[in-house]
Formats: structure tokens, C-alpha cells, sequence
């Protein structure tokens, strides 16, 4: 596990995005696990620079995102497809034509909402991962409440992609973004499970601002508890924290991580096998 302390948001995003794209120049058909939320939005709009004014080449990426509401058409403003699209995949040049019903859009898949047998469909999520050969590396955020994708707290540690059904508080959380209206939140969602975010061969968690501190102090150095579910990532061999200052504030060992981080300036940079 590495803790790597950023000064700002804009730098926390710049760690994640050079890792992403030195995987890629070294893995051209790498499996890129993908978020939605605010925290990665710093890193989609680098990478796109990068391929805008580098040539990073996404022609070959296949990327599974965590998850999607349930029920949700593709071309509703909230679904996590439009989001992936709008602010990532329509920028670069990753295959995007949709096939297979909503099922795969070129070479990216988000679970798909309008699907009708739910469980079937988070099986079929589940082999075309396995099939692309595992996810290489897996970019994530954090929940307030120490939630990574939609498991919630409570979620069990070894779950795979299912349907959840959404707590009060996320449906309250997320009515903002339904004008304001709680009963057109959907009530579940198709998300990756904790055991198979665990498999990806690399992990990267990005969090930036106070209101992620508690969640991050409990997912660092708290006990593993489903109560704080990204304190699973305790268990992974080569787990990546990224967070700001103020994410960073309540860690009890801080002056460690950059004791770790100062050293390795001088033996390598991280490098992200593919
Ligand atoms: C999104 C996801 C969520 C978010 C988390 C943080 O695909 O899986 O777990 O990562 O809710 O959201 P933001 O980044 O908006 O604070």
C-alpha cells in the first residue's frame, strides 16, 4: 500500500493520469477499470490532453466501468454512460459504436441499466472481464461514508457485480442531480462487487477535500470492516492512495508516508506493471 500525499487536487490527478498513461504506452490493449463521480474528472481531462498533445493512443484500451443506476437509459443526462462519454470517451480515440444492444459501445462497457435480466447481465459483466484477461488497474473514488463504487457499508468483502438497492442517504445525496426530486432517483444499482474491484492486478484510489478525510483515515488505518468498505483495500497487494492535503488530514501516520514516498524520489518512479 502507498500513501502518496499531493499538494492540491489539479497534482493528485496528474499522479493517477501518469500512471494510466504509462500503462498504456506500455500495455497498448490494457483493461482500464473507470469511475464516475467528480474526484476523476481531473484525470479524464488530463489524459485527454495527453493524447491531444502527445498522441496517447486509446485505440486498443478496453475499459469496464464500476457502475450504473438501475433503471437508466443510456441517453438520460444521469446515467454513468452519458457521464463516461460526455467526459472522457467521446475526447479520445477509443472505439465508441454501440453493439450488442447497450451492452458494449466499442470498446468500453458500463453495466447496462435498461438490461432486463439483471443477474444474467452481471454475469456477463463479470466473463467479459475475465475474458479481456482482469483489469490492469482500477481507478477509484471514495464515498464519504468509505463506499467504493455502490457498495455501500455493510457490502460483503468477497461480493461480486450485482444489483443493489440504494441506502436514503445516496438517494437523498443524488436527488440534486434529479431536480431535486427524490422519486426519480432510481431505487437500485448494477455495481461491481468489492471482490471484483480486489482483483484488478493494480488499484488506485483518488480523494481530494475534507469531507473525504474521515473515510480515508478509516480506510488507511482503520480496521478492515465492511462497515467502511474501501478498508478492503488493505488486503490488496498494490493499492495506490492519492489524495490532497486535505483528504490527507486526519492520517495518523503521515509523517511516514512521506518519509516512503521522499525515499522512493531517489530509487524509481511508480511504475505500474500491465
Ligand atoms: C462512481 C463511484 C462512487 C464514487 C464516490 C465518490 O462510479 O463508484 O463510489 O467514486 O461516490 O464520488 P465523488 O468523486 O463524486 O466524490
Amino acid at each position: 500500500m502507498e500513501v502518496i500525499v499531493t499538494p492540491d487536487a489539479e497534482s493528485m490527478g496528474w499522479v493517477a493520469t501518469r500512471l494510466i498513461a504509462d500503462l498504456v504506452r506500455r500495455k497498448p490493449r490494457c483493461a482500464l477499470g473507470l469511475a464516475t463521480g467528480s474526484t476523476p474528472l481531473r484525470t479524464y481531462r488530463q489524459l485527454i490532453q495527453l493524447h491531444r498533445e502527445e498522441g496517447l493512443d486509446f485505440s486498443q484500451v478496453v475499459t469496464f466501468n464500476l457502475d450504473e443506476y438501475y433503471p437508466i437509459t443510456p441517453d438520460h443526462p444521469q446515467s454513468y454512460r452519458y457521464f463516461m462519454n460526455e467526459n472522457f470517451f467521446k475526447h479520445i480515440n477509443i472505439p465508441l459504436t454501440p453493439r450488442d444492444g447497450n451492452r458494449r459501445w466499442g470498446n468500453t462497457y458500463v453495466p447496462d441499466g435498461t438490461a432486463e435480466d439483471v443477474e444474467a447481465h452481471c454475469l456477463w459483466y463479470e466473463e467479459r472481464i475475465k475474458e479481456e484477461g482482469g483489469i490492469d488497474l482500477q481507478l477509484l473514488g471514495v464515498g464519504s461514508n468509505g463506499h467504493i463504487a455502490f457498495n455501500e457499508p455493510t457490502s460483503s468483502l468477497g461480493s461480486r457485480t450485482r444489483l443493489k438497492t440504494l441506502t436514503q442517504k445516496t438517494i437523498e445525496d443524488n436527488a440534486r442531480f434529479f431536480d431535486n426530486d427524490m422519486s426519480k432517483v432510481p431505487k437500485h444499482a448494477i455495481t461491481m462487487g468489492i471482490g471484483t474491484i480486489l482483483d484488478a492486478r493494480v488499484i488506485v484510489l483518488q480523494a481530494n477535500g475534507e469531507k473525504k478525510a474521515d473515510a480515508i483515515a478509516r480506510a488507511i488505518e482503520g480496521p478492515i470492516t465492511s462497515m467502511c468498505p474501501a478498508s478492503a483495500l488493505q488486503l490488496h497487494p498494490e493499492v495506490y492512495f492519492v489524495i490532497d492535503e486535505a483528504a490527507a488530514s486526519k492520517l495518523k501516520y503521515r509523517d511516514y508516508y512521506d518519509h516512503v514516498q521522499e525515499l522512493k524520489k531517489h530509487l524509481r518512479a511508480p511504475r505500474v506493471e500491465g
